[in-house]
């Protein structure tokens, strides 16, 4: 290949939060998740109504039953355990069981009321009953709901635990919200330490939340505590934040229930602890993702975008104002800087989602002109809506406009310059959702390819994410997926170790290049061009990025009056790790210590135009 670089002219600028991460309740990836929550069904909530494998004892084995009268912990937690005289309750936790580690503190509460002194035992055991933990002990001692806390602090490493509630007491005792969480979570705010951490190290420059199909699907209304809780309702904000035992389980778009222990408050407080800019997603009443359903009620609308001026209010509004004062109730006074909010994902309806686009649109720029309002191009870009949705997002002066494709490997290749053409006048692009269809590392080199294109076009794409972000081996509903976990263990794929490589390498401004000439060693099993973007940075130094196809000989060519940085690869960059690397090869748990990293991948060529001027 013939790389030139007009090193002297100046492209676009590069956003800092160009890449970011987009998590989604999909594959398990709250609860059992990111949620550090190692006891699951902790509120007895689960019921055949969400899932027909759920009852109220779902992950419990116990001697008491469930019950749903009265006595209930509050409106939105309605079932709980009930044991009369001594009898016990234990969970199973998620995959294998409730994960532990030798000598880390475990964190347990439990809300409780109980007609007559009732001493509780709480122990961690294997599921042979073989002790993983000293049990404690906690008394019960009135017959109002109260919530009693202890620790826990293991001494064997197990996947396999079970924690056990034991009751000696010989009246009625009832128990709610039974909560195990690990002492030492993501800097200390509730989340799973391994996993926030692999998210951390892609330094993302934005989390999008919560969804993807799960935001818009499922209905819309209100609580009602006399009609019950209306089950899988389209994901709510406020039904996400508060104290956890106040926030009601749900049923959710992929078929399983959300706790919302891991809600708004968690999204905007994780997005600050990894320096990401926080995006939320809010409901535009019109249902994606395979269903046709458009709200036809003026007033569910309305109340739909007073939710999203709330939902400003909370993130940024003082500690005195309605909804930043239970932001500061929850423990940040201090605002959280949202400066984004996007309305609704993949409709397929394009007038009615339009419309009301529209509607949420003009509310929050009337009270808030600075957020920018993200649009999106309909279900995929293939699809009917996508012209049509871009027309009216461009005729609307549409700040942003979120499109979503997961297309095979060789559509990745060919499309490189799909962004070439983009109207640099119309909204910008903020590439939500996007994945080649496999999980081979032949994917990653295709999605890298692709992301050049992104890159070289940086005044028209805005932000990038792929998707989705997390799977739990043991429940997923789609993939490929960037990390991949069971209750213990986590691990990146290869394309986590692409977007590493990106995103920890991001450009501040687009030096203009080309590429001309050269093959592809080995064509198979993609082809597809080479893809190419330089960009300087403050260093004043500019990098080059090839992927090639073949997965062995990369870049062979001149870089025009440059010359390469000693110790950051030479003109005929010859693979290193790419040479040991089948294109077919996958990132798994039991090849941990072959995978592929990101290192693997750095193929990047640091070079120097004259002396000095690095
Ligand atoms: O990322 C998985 C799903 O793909 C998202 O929920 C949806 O927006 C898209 O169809």
């Amino acid at each position: 290949y013939t790389i030139t670089v007009n090193s002297s002219a100046n492209g676009p600028a590069i956003d800092d939060k160009m890449y970011g991460v987009f998590f989604e309740d999909i594959n398990y990836a709250a609860d059992g998740g990111l949620y550090a929550e190692l006891v699951r069904n902790r509120s007895f909530e689960f019921q055949a109504a969400d899932n027909r494998a759920y009852t109220g004892l779902t992950g419990w084995t116990t001697t008491g039953t469930t019950v749903n009268d009265d006595f209930r912990l509050n409106e939105r937690n309605r079932t709980y355990l009930q044991l009369t005289g001594p009898g016990s309750v234990t969970n199973a936790g998620y995959n294998s069981g409730v994960a532990v580690t030798r000598n880390a503190a475990y964190d347990f509460s439990i809300w409780a009321r109980s007609d007559s002194a009732s001493p509780l035992t709480i122990s961690l055991t294997r599921a042979d009953g073989t002790a993983l933990a000293t049990p404690i002990k906690i008394n019960v001692k009135s017959n109002t709901w109260s919530r009693y806390a202890g620790s826990l602090r293991a001494t064997s490493t197990s996947d396999a635990g079970r924690l056990t509630v034991s009751s000696g007491g010989s009246g009625t005792l009832r128990l709610d919200m039974v909560s195990l969480i690990p002492r030492d979570t993501y800097k200390g705010h509730g989340l799973r330490k391994d996993l926030a951490e692999k998210v951390a190290a892609l330094r993302p420059g934005f989390v999008r939340f919560p969804g993807g199909c799960l935001v818009n699907t499922g209905s819309h209304y209100a609580y009602d505590a006399a009609s019950n809780f209306p089950r899988a309702r389209s994901y709510q904000w406020k039904d996400t934040v508060g104290p956890v035992e106040t926030r009601p389980a749900n049923a959710n778009f992929w078929g399983y229930n959300q706790s919302y222990g891991l809600g708004y408050y968690e999204y905007f407080q994780f997005s600050e602890d990894i320096g990401a800019a926080p995006l939320p997603v809010v409901p535009a009443l019109v249902t994606g993702c395979g269903q046709n359903r458009a709200t036809d009620d003026p007033a569910l609308l309305q109340r739909h975008i007073q939710d999203t001026l709330d939902l400003i209010e909370f993130a940024n509004g003082p500690a005195t104002s309605t909804w930043g004062k239970l932001r500061a109730q929850m423990g940040h006074p201090k605002p959280f800087g949202l400066t984004m909010v996007a309305v609704g994902n993949e409709e397929n309806l394009p007038e009615e989602y339009f419309a009301n686009f529209l509607k949420f649109r003009d509310a929050i720029k009337a009270k808030y002109p600075a957020i920018t309002v993200i649009s999106n191009s309909g279900p995929d870009d293939m699809g009917v809506t996508f012209d049509n949705l871009w027309a009216k997002n461009r005729a609307a002066g549409t700040d942003m406009v979120d499109e979503h494709y997961y297309n095979s490997p060789n559509w990745f290749l060919q499309n490189n310059e799909r962004y070439d053409a983009y109207d640099r006048s119309g909204p910008k692009v903020f590439l939500g959702e996007y994945a080649s269809q496999d999980a081979k590392f032949s994917n990653s080199l295709a999605e890298a390819a692709y992301m050049t294109g992104l890159e070289r076009n940086a005044d028209v794409v805005k932000m990038a994410s792929y998707a989705p972000l997390f799977a739990n081996i043991d429940n997923v509903q789609w993939r490929p997926d960037l990390i991949w976990f069971d209750n213990d263990e986590s691990w990146g794929s290869t394309s986590y170790q692409m977007q590493k490589l990106f995103m920890t390498n991001v450009g501040d401004r687009v030096v203009p290049s080309s590429v001309t000439g050269g093959r592809v060693v080995q064509p198979q099993p993609i082809t597809g061009r080479v893809g190419l973007s330089t960009w300087r940075t403050a260093a004043r130094y500019s990098d080059f990025q090839v992927t090639a196809t073949d997965g062995t000989v990369l870049v062979d060519g001149t870089f025009d009056g440059w010359t390469p940085v000693a110790g950051r690869g030479n003109w005929a960059v010859t693979g290193g790790a790419y040479a040991q690397t089948d294109v077919a090869a996958e990132n798994t748990m039991v090849a941990a210590a072959t995978n592929i990293t990101a290192t693997d991948y750095d193929i990047s060529v640091k070079a120097t135009k004259t002396a000095g001027d690095e």
